[in-house]
């Protein structure tokens, strides 16, 4: 299988090195800016092509930039019949419709960093396709890719993505606050590290429901009452901090 990848951030990054570890050529990385594009070919020895009419001898096209630029790009893709795929958790499969014969997604269900290796066969793949045809080449590609191969429509992958928002951009934004205001008052932000770690080690072996502690958990509005005033020159964070405190009490309604 050849695979023209449209991106060089994160996920284009990502993609491209697991189709180069399971052996599917990318034969051509197309990037707005070439420097980035170019880097990514060489990494993927693959050629860069600086116009989208250069596609040709692909079985597949992989964008992979950003949700806001799939439109501005697809007005710029020539319809043809190489089957389409994106890579985004909350685009609708059909705003490729006109633009390919075939086409489809590929959302993967993780948070991707550029130049940060992680096992891409852990990574859950969430497919979606225009047609049964379709459906069995981008699930061949998938299971190369993945141990963790999912068919599911735009609907539940929107639904996926907006889990994962909240389980991993959220939590991630909560600990960035809770380090800077351990900075604030003259704290080292490191003494966190061993509670993050144990949070997510526990959660291996544990249901997050169970895992649950703290005033909240315990009902004890004498120590959220003083963790609120002390929050007082600091309204977002007392304005987190009481909202996820709400969502907790209301969420363990017997003790
Ligand atoms: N990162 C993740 O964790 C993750 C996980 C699952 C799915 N996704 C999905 O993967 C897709 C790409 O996300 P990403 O994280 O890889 O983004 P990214 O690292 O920010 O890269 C964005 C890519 O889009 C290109 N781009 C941005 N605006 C453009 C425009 N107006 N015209 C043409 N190209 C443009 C960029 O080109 P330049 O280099 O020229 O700026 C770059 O190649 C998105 O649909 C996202 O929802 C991301």
């Amino acid at each position: 299988m050849q695979v023209t990848l449209i991106g060089a951030g994160n996920t284009a990054w990502h993609f491209g090195h697991a189709m180069l570890k399971a052996g599917i050529t990318v034969h051509q990385v197309f990037n707005r800016r070439p420097e980035r594009g170019i880097a990514l070919s060489r990494e993927l020895n693959s050629r860069y092509i600086g116009d989208l009419n250069e596609i040709s001898g692909s079985d597949l096209i992989l964008l992979a930039v950003s949700d806001s630029a799939i439109p501005d790009i697809l007005r710029k893709l020539a319809a043809h019949d190489i089957p389409l795929v994106h890579t985004s958790g909350s685009v609708e499969m059909m705003i490729l419709k006109g633009c390919a014969t075939s086409y489809g997604v590929i959302y993967p269900f993780q948070s991707l960093t550029y130049g940060i290796p992680l096992d891409f066969k852990r990574v859950p793949l969430c497919m979606e396709a225009s047609d049964p045809s379709t459906s069995v080449l981008l699930g061949n590609l998938a299971h190369k890719l993945s141990d963790s191969v999912h068919f599911m429509d735009s609907g539940q992958r929107q639904k996926l993505h907006l889990s994962g928002i909240l389980a991993n951009n959220f939590s991630n934004h909560l600990i960035t606050l809770a380090k800077s205001f351990l900075r604030e008052n003259k704290l080292d932000g490191k003494l966190l590290d061993p509670m993050i770690e144990e949070t997510f080690e526990k959660l291996k072996r544990t249901e997050a429901y169970l895992a649950q502690t703290g005033p909240a958990r315990r009902k004890d509005m004498g120590t959220i009452e003083k963790h609120l005033d002390m929050l007082d020159n600091n309204p977002v964070l007392k304005n987190l901090y009481g909202m996820l405190s709400d969502s907790i009490i209301a969420h363990y309604p017997n003790k």
